[in-house]
């Protein structure tokens, strides 16, 4: 046999018997981001190399050792998006979107070469949202409610947000050289990558997962002291209205995320229940970057949240996932079976609400009717022959204790609308 090949380490396929989940969430956060007037975008999975190294920044792990970058024939330097920020940025700049305010939402996969665990992945899929054009701190607000509201439409109950702001530039710079000096004073308390990031990215260091490093951050100076008038009534009415909002927040003061372009206002909601990976939303204020990507100076602020996280966290009922048929048509007799599928064809005719899988292949009643039952349809069409030639087909509900009933073709609508669809599809 030839020898297989198989998917690349830590990017996944999503079988058919989990898109039913997939979907369930993909159409909630939809639901909520339009209920918030929020519209989609859908930008390149491939962008220039230098798009992520200016905005993400050069000393960062997605940019120094995670991105997928490549040199395409045309000698192009490209790179699979990390994430999806810098080309909304991107697009949004040379698109001319930015003359006005705008709320947009994208989704899709985004591509790091982390080492694979449970919870991260080299492919992985995000929900992320930006907004542009307000300088907040309602818009922050509106942000953290959102998400607020999305846990809430997916049953999700045990995550915590943690807030931080970073300030501005010249305020990020002061406290950066005091976070230095504190850092040099512990030089030999620091393993090598926090050593090497005090010269390069010193804010870094206060991500570090290195518990004897963490104990050191803990009596580090705090960002949060070095706050300017502005930056700091920015976050303390975000705080306020949090608080009005009966939204618990935990402020973190080291919490700086893993991508340079923030600015003041950055938060994480965070679980316990997925170990290491507990992240699983996150964002913030990013005002500098539309200049920085050659746009016009524009406020920005967005977040984006990890959709296998959220969805291991997730338990949506079978009804709500309700990706099975509602109907099995089963086929029995030479003339039945050459004519099902056009029989098919009537009956999504008259039941548009309702799902058909008209089965295939041939086989016995007895065997077409176990597939009908593993299918999870609620209902089983019976054609054969006799039906076929006095244009009646037999109905068995396949979940209950109902009888079988042979109806008149043009019965069959009233009788099962009768019943409930269990997913209106009409539309579609
Ligand atoms: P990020 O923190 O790099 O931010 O990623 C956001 C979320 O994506 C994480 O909290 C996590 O749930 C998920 N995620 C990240 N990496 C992985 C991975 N390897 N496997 C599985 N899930 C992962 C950003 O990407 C920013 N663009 C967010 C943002 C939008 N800030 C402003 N606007």
């Amino acid at each position: 046999m030839a020898e297989q090949i198989r998917a690349v380490r830590g990017m996944h396929d999503i079988l058919p018997s989990d898109t039913g989940r997939w979907q369930w969430l993909e159409d909630r956060a939809r639901a909520l981001l339009a209920r918030y007037g929020y519209r989609e975008i859908r930008m390149p999975l491939v962008e220039p190399t230098g798009l992520f190294r200016r905005s993400i920044g050069e000393v960062t792990d997605i940019v120094e050792k995670e991105m997928y970058s490549f040199e395409d024939r045309g000698g192009e330097h490209l790179s699979l998006r990390p994430e999806g920020t810098a080309s909304c940025v991107r697009a949004a700049i040379e698109h001319g979107l930015l003359s006005q305010p705008q709320r947009l939402w994208y989704l899709g996969p985004m591509f790091r070469r982390e080492r694979p665990q449970r919870g991260r992945y080299r492919q992985f899929h995000q929900i992320g949202v930006e907004v542009f054009g307000l300088t907040g701190p309602d818009i922050d607000l509106e942000q953290i409610l959102l998400t607020r509201r999305l846990w809430e439409a997916l049953g999700l109950t045990d995550l915590h947000l943690e807030l931080n702001s970073l300030g501005d530039l010249p305020e990020r710079m002061r406290y950066r050289e005091a976070l230095v000096a504190y850092l040099e004073t512990h030089r030999e308390a620091l393993d090598d990558d926090s050593q090497r990031r005090l010269s390069t990215n010193p804010l870094r260091v206060l991500d570090s997962k290195n518990p004897a490093v963490q104990e050191l951050i803990a009596a580090a100076p705090s960002l949060l002291d070095y706050l300017g008038t502005e930056a700091r009534a920015h976050f303390n009415t975000l705080c306020r209205g949090l608080e009005r909002a009966g939204l618990e927040v935990r402020i973190n003061p080291r919490l700086v995320r893993g991508l340079d372009y923030y600015n003041r206002t950055v938060f994480e909601w965070i679980t316990d229940a997925l170990g290491a990976q507990g992240t699983v939303c996150a964002g913030g204020r990013y005002d500098g970057l539309v200049e920085q990507l050659g746009g016009r100076a524009t406020p920005a602020i967005g977040f984006a949240m990890g959709l296998e996280r959220l969805l291991e966290l997730s338990s949506p009922t079978p009804e709500e996932i309700a990706d099975a048929p509602d109907l099995y048509l089963v086929a029995v007799g030479e003339q039945a079976e050459a004519q099902a599928v056009l029989f098919a064809e009537q009956v999504r005719e008259q039941l548009p609400g309702w799902r058909l899988l008209c089965h295939s292949g041939g086989g016995s009643f007895k065997s077409q009717f176990k597939k009908a039952d593993r299918s999870g349809a609620r209902f089983a069409l019976v054609l054969g022959d006799d039906e076929l030639a006095s244009g009646r087909i037999s109905v068995k509900p396949l979940r209950g204790q109902a009888d079988q009933q042979t109806l008149a073709l043009a019965e069959l609508s009233s009788y099962l609308n009768a019943q409930q669809p269990s997913t209106d599809i009409a539309s579609t």
